[in-house]
This record gives structure tokens, sequence and C-alpha cells, in this order.
């Protein structure tokens, strides 16, 4: 079968992000500075993390993928605490911003890597390790010829199912009906994965607002959520 134009994109290294230049607040400063070598995880290739050292307990691991500036993945933390959180985030003032967070609610099951998560997960998360992925509000990536920067895309989703435990689940959200669209599709798709719900799910209580979602609703725009479960 010829590779889909998306999957030759990822091969080719096409990122699903631009790096944007952003102004860090002096409290994101003071945070990645004090708290930066605690929670910041350094990116290394080939090196499967081990949780139990990472954390310092043994407990079921979420992935998230592009956290923004954290205020939702904070919440989740403190509401799912007997679960430990690992936040990818290329944005530096979206890493002090949870930084910040972690530091004024004493949020302890949060590492963060301030790194590509498609690299992460190839190099650091160990197969069929994760209870679940999180990945909200993903850049919608509008016109055609972006399309292919966007993350759910078969290729990417079996890598992702690979590194989910059995019975682990992958939890999308977009407020972009068109993206909702090719989730629902590339998702169902995945011979490993099997929906939680007849189509779109009933967003999970753990989720709150999302700092993006919000600016999505005061544009009219409607909210999927997608919760699937591997086999
Ligand atoms: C549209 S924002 C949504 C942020 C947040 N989840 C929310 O709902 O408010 C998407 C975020 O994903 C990040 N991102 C995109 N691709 C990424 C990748 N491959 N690795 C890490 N972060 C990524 C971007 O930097 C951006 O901050």
């Amino acid at each position: 079968m010829a590779e889909s134009e998306a999957a030759a994109a990822q091969r080719r290294g096409i990122k699903s992000f631009v790096v944007r230049a952003g102004r860090m607040g002096t409290g994101q400063i003071k945070a990645l500075a004090e708290l930066g070598p605690r929670f910041v995880l350094p990116y290394q290739p080939a090196a499967p993390l081990n949780y139990e050292a990472v954390f310092g307990r043994q407990a079921p691991v979420v992935l998230e993928i592009g956290f923004g500036m954290g205020g939702a993945t904070a919440q989740i933390a403190q509401t799912l605490a007997d679960h430990d959180f690992i936040g990818c985030e290329v944005h530096e003032p979206g890493v002090g911003a949870l930084l910040k967070l972690i530091g004024e609610q004493g949020i302890p099951n949060i590492r963060i890597f301030q790194h590509d998560a498609v690299e992460v997960l190839e190099q650091m998360i160990p197969k069929a390790s994760l209870a679940g992925i999180h990945i909200f509000f993903p850049d919608p990536w509008h016109k055609k010829r972006h399309n292919k920067r966007r993350l759910i895309q078969p290729a990417f989703v079996a890598k992702l199912v690979e590194h989910l435990a059995p019975g682990g689940y992958l939890h999308c959200a977009t407020d972009w009906q068109p993206y909702a669209e090719q989730m629902l599709e590339v998702l169902g798709a995945e011979p490993q994965l099997q929906n939680t719900a007849e189509s779109y799910a009933e967003k999970p209580a753990y989720r709150p607002l999302t700092k993006f979602e919000n600016r999505g609703i005061k544009l009219g725009h409607g909210v999927w959520d997608l919760v699937f479960r591997r086999r």
C-alpha cells in the first residue's frame, strides 16, 4: 500500500508544533530555576524511564502530550492523586507555568519533559507501560497543506498504542470538528483499540475545562472527547 502523505511527513521528521517565542513571566522564570531541577526530566535518547525511581513509588502512569499552560494537568494530578503524570510540552512559558502551579499547590505526582513528545514516547517510555494517554486540544492545523502536522494519524496512533498497557486508555479532545472526525476515523481503524462509547464519549469527570478549550467555546466551537482502550 502506498505510504500516506501524513505517514511520509512524520517519517521525514515534520513536527506537530512550531516553537513560538513567548514572554516568560517573572513567576515562571523563578519556578523554572527553582523547581526545574526537581520536576523537569532531561531528554535522553534510548533511555527508558524507571517510573518507580522517577516518582519514588509504584503507581499507574499517564502521559500527557501538549499540556499548554498546564492548568488542566495540575487539576487532574490532584483529582487522580493515586496516578503519576508525565507531561510533555515544548513551549517554555507553559513549562514555567506548570512548575509554578506545582510549587504553589504542592503537587508531587507530575514530571515534565520540555521536548517533542513523539521522541519522548519513542525513546524514553517503556512499551506497554502506560495506564493512559491524554491529548487535549492538540494543534488542529486547520489548513489543508498543514494537516500532515496533526498528531492523530495512523502511524503515530499505532506507536501510542504500543506504549499503553493492555486495558490502558487513550483520551483525546478537540474543538475542531474536522479533526474530531479524523480522530474518530483513525482511532476506530486501529485494530488494537476499542471505543469506550458508541462514537464520541461523554467528557470524563476528571477532565476540567482547558485553557484552549475555553478559547474555542468563546469562538462558538463544539467540543468532542474520544476515549479508547487498548484491547
Ligand atoms: C493547542 S495547544 C493546547 C494546550 C492544552 N492541552 C490546552 O488544552 O489548553 C497544543 C499544545 O501542544 C504542544 N505540542 C504540540 N506538539 C507537541 C509535541 N510533539 N510535543 C510536545 N508538545 C507539543 C504545543 O506547544 C501547544 O502548547
